[in-house]
């Protein structure tokens, strides 16, 4: 049996478990069903999604489960620090060649969605749970989500942004993302590099200064990860590598292949893909890429998305974007049910 916790009670699940929600695919309707339907809290990465997809994407959970889902928002990062674009996209000219690609057309430069419409269409889907990124999330924002009745999540890097956080007095649960995530960074009030905090130090640290419940994330793989969170006095906690190679994740072959076979200093946090600092499995493309100009998010992201793309095609991994934690070597290969059977177990606090 799953450990009952003040977040299992309040969302009426079995596990403490979040899957988290997941940029690039990853995180499929299937796979937020699955995770659903054995027990835990299914998510869509709907903060870069199109807001006209949101709708569909939900419905398609919804015809796989009643389970209570999650959605995600995010604030857009601060731009401005990044390389000229021209310059950007010149320092990928060798990748483009070695795939015979022609160069983007990225101007205009690409905004990032609106948080407004992002805001309305996550809303007007009724989630249970509704999570915020990057940054305090202004006053109306916070107001509209809590009067769907959502509960409301937002992710602290540091203490001080924890804080931050908790004294709008309109966020639930903070979201402790630790240094060892996988995926995009969700530091705010201080540069990316200085918000590498452990998972370990950050909840405790979270637990001491912030009167609120904390959900723990990062490099949490196995049950007995899953129970150490719990010891810490986590109400739960947010599992997003542990979810890219099952069957239900929109992962493929080649990129599951290379989460279990990076190890745990294999991965590495860059702005190499996007223009946002995120963790990812490090390759060629991340060390070639690390000393070059880098654009600011999106436009980053929209140059280097057709190579991405022909990367993928081609099962070229060591120019495509992987992102995974450091727990990556422990992610499964197995149907979500299995996983969660296997946790359940080696959680043991029955
Ligand atoms: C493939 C992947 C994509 C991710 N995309 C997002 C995202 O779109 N939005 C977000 O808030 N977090 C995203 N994350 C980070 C997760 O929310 C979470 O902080 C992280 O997965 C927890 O650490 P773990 O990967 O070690 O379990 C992503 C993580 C992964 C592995």
């Amino acid at each position: 049996m799953w450990p009952a916790t003040d977040l299992t009670e309040e969302l009426g699940v079995r596990a403490p478990i979040l899957q988290a929600p997941m940029w690039g695919g990853i995180a499929t309707p299937e796979l937020a069903a699955a995770v659903g339907e054995a027990g835990g809290v299914g998510a869509l990465g709907t903060a870069d999604m199109p807001s006209d997809r949101i709708a569909d994407a939900v419905a398609a959970v919804r015809a796989r489960t009643d389970a209570p889902l999650h959605l995600d928002l995010a604030l857009a990062p601060p731009t401005g620090d990044g390389a000229p674009v021209a310059r950007a996209s010149a320092a990928l000219h060798p990748f483009r060649e070695e795939l015979d690609l022609d160069a983007p057309d990225v101007s205009p430069e690409p905004e990032p969605p609106t948080l407004e419409r992002q805001v309305e269409a996550v809303c007007g889907a009724r989630p249970a749970v509704v999570s915020v990124t990057g940054g305090v999330p202004p006053e109306t924002v916070l107001r509209t989500v809590r009067s769907t009745g959502a509960l409301v999540l937002a992710t602290a890097t540091t203490v001080t942004e924890g804080i931050m956080l908790a004294d709008t007095g309109l966020v639930d649960v903070i979201v402790a993302q630790g240094a060892e995530a996988g995926g995009p960074r969700a530091t705010f009030a201080v540069p990316a590099d200085h918000g590498l905090v452990g998972t370990l130090a950050l909840v405790q640290g979270l637990r001491a200064a912030v009167r609120r419940p904390v959900i723990a994330a990062g490099g949490i793989m196995t049950g007995e990860a899953i129970r150490a969170a719990l010891a810490l006095g986590a109400v739960g906690v947010m599992m997003g590598t542990a979810f890219v190679a099952v069957d239900e994740s929109g992962a493929d072959g080649t990129y599951a292949n290379a989460v279990k076979t990076a190890r745990d200093d294999g991965t590495v946090v860059t702005r190499a893909f996007t223009g946002r600092p995120e963790r990812v499995v490090r390759n060629r493309f991340v060390m070639e890429v690390a000393d070059a100009p880098i654009a600011d998010y999106p436009a980053q992201a929209a140059l280097t998305a057709p190579i991405r793309r022909a990367a993928a095609e081609r099962r070229m991994p060591e120019l495509r974007a992987l992102r995974a934690g450091q727990g990556a070597a422990l992610a499964r290969r197995v149907p979500v049910g299995d996983l969660m059977t296997a946790l359940e177990a080696e959680t043991g606090m029955a």
